[in-house]
């Protein structure tokens, strides 16, 4: 595969990313990022918790699931010059280990093109399509720690094939008034893949995003959010901030390009956090 950088990365095959530190481990935890409701900070979620992850020195790959390609753009690469994708990979027509690419900040990526539209229209005929990517990355799961999955705001058979190969299921949720809603119909899909596609997913939690914490009404919805679902909520809530918008046009996260903000603290704890719920003796 090729991709053009538009930032200084180094292109395809990417290397094996150096083992983590701590014990050797048998397989990537792999993490859905999921919520069929729009703009609520998946892509934003996937690339900043990658960056901590990798900070963290674990091997990381992230999955563009999106058609709009957002968090390929958003990691500096151009998805119109990506000739290998996630959309050869679910149709078996290429390795995961063709298509994926090394990107800053120590992510690896497989990416996605507009492409990924057309992909999803012929995966629904096939049998099967809803193991597709689970069946697709095996054979790489060994080569990381953990494998993030941004899916895109629907419940379509994209979706379904990420939380049928996930373990854990993260639901990023702004701290906004009515923006829990479709929250159970999510919650309806996770039972059914749980008792007909895939028995070992969980839900991490919630991901409180775009948090005022100058708001009563903010604070009010992050303490009904747990308790409404009896789902885990995933702390700090990350907080809303003009920062998260300048990092994609420039291809990184906020992580590195504005290291010492609230947004990037916030989202690296949560990382540690999980580091530590899916590595507790690392
Ligand atoms: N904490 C934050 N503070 C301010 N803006 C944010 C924050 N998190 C995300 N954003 C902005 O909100 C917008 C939507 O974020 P993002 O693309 O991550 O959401 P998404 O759920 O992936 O959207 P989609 O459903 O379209 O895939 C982006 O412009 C992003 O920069
Ligand atoms: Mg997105």
């Amino acid at each position: 595969m090729s991709a053009a950088p538009r930032s200084s990365r180094s292109t395809t095959p990417a290397p094996k990313q150096p083992r983590s530190r701590g014990r050797v481990r048998a397989g990537a935890v792999v993490v859905a990022v999921a919520n069929q409701k729009g703009g609520v900070a998946k892509t934003t979620s996937v690339a900043s918790l990658g960056a901590a992850f990798a900070e963290l020195g674990k091997r990381v790959l992230l999955v563009d699931l999106d058609a709009q390609a957002c968090l390929t753009f958003s990691l500096g690469v151009d998805p119109d010059t990506v000739e290998t994708s996630i959309n050869e990979v679910l149709l078996g027509q290429a390795e995961v280990g063709d298509a994926v690419i090394e990107c800053a900040e120590g992510v690896h990526l497989l990416p996605s093109v507009i492409d990924l539209a057309g992909a999803e229209a012929q995966l629904l005929g096939r049998p099967g399509r809803e193991f597709a990517l689970r069946t697709a990355l095996e054979p790489v799961l060994g080569d990381y720690d953990i494998v993030l999955l941004d899916c895109s705001p629907s419940l379509g058979v994209l979706t379904l094939a990420a939380l049928t190969a996930a373990k854990g299921l993260i639901i990023p949720m702004p701290c906004e008034m009515l923006s829990h809603r479709g929250v159970g119909q999510l919650l309806d899909t996770v039972r059914d893949v749980k008792r007909l596609l895939n028995k070992d997913l969980e839900v991490v939690g919630v991901l409180p995003t775009l948090f005022d914490g100058r708001s009563a009404h903010s604070q009010a919805v992050l303490a009904d959010v747990g308790e409404r679902y009896g789902l885990p909520v995933l702390l700090p809530p990350i907080p809303k901030t003009i920062r998260f918008a300048e990092a994609p046009a420039v291809g990184r996260s906020i992580l590195t390009t504005a290291k010492r903000s609230k947004g990037a603290a916030a989202y690296r704890q949560v990382a540690e956090g999980l580091a530590a719920k899916f590595w507790p003796t690392a």
